[in-house]
């Protein structure tokens, strides 16, 4: 008798390509356990901030990286997007991405499985995911959905200033020498620039529908 392994669904793409949202549809559906990977480098950053600490202290990093816990990160007092510029800055430090990789392969690991979404799902923590998905669009489309996003919530920004943090952010998460943001060679591309959420979910779900169709023949 062989024991099914937990299915892991790893979701990667650049910031604001709606890879969160498509992430909690997916655990939601397969009744699986999700991880938002981009909140334990945000929580690392966040720690070192309200502590007064430079984000390239490397010693006070991987300390604040040592305390995260998957389990219980706020996501309310994270996603500020200082907070997120500041992740994607404390992310280039090889000794704190090794710390939170290996939290977060034990948290794939857990049964039932689980969603994981962030830079380096399918290419570094998960490289044996059932389905690996890479979740992309324009910058410029991104950047209209997060002014979107912050006019829904009561605020105001400009647009070419979101779009210009996006393309810094793009090249910072791309460009890092220890696990860039990269298409693993078997990852399902998915462009949402044309896409509503729902479309994308719908596609998403056909590619895990195949998936444990074949497992199931096997
Ligand atoms: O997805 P996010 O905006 O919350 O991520 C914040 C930053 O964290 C992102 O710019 C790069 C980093 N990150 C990473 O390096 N690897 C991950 N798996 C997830 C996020």
């Amino acid at each position: 008798m062989t024991v099914a392994r937990p299915l892991v669904i790893a979701i990667d793409g650049p910031a604001g390509a709606g890879k969160g949202t498509l992430a909690r549809r997916l655990a939601d559906y397969y009744h699986l356990n999700l991880l938002d990977t981009g909140l334990t480098y945000r929580a690392v950053a966040y720690d070192l901030m309200s502590r007064g600490r430079r984000l390239d202290d490397r010693e006070a990093a991987m300390e604040a990286a040592n305390n995260v816990d998957p389990g219980r990160l706020d996501r309310s007092l994270l996603s500020a997007h200082a907070v997120g510029e500041a992740a994607s800055t404390v992310a280039v430090i090889p000794g704190v991405r090794r710390i939170l990789v290996e939290k977060q392969r034990a948290f794939a690991e857990r049964p039932p499985g689980a969603v994981l979404d962030g830079r380096d799902i399918g290419t570094v923590v998960c490289p044996d995911a059932g389905v690996k998905l890479y979740v992309t669009a324009s910058a410029e489309v991104r950047a209209r959905r997060r002014l979107a996003e912050i006019e829904a919530a009561g605020g105001s920004g400009d647009l070419a200033g979101i779009l210009a943090d996006i393309r810094r952010r793009d090249e910072r998460d791309m460009g890092r020498a220890d696990s860039p943001l990269e298409r693993a060679a078997d990852a399902h591309l998915l462009d949402t620039s044309e896409m509503a959420i729902e479309t994308a979910f719908l596609a998403a779900k056909a590619i895990v529908d195949d998936v444990l169709a074949a497992g199931n023949e096997a």
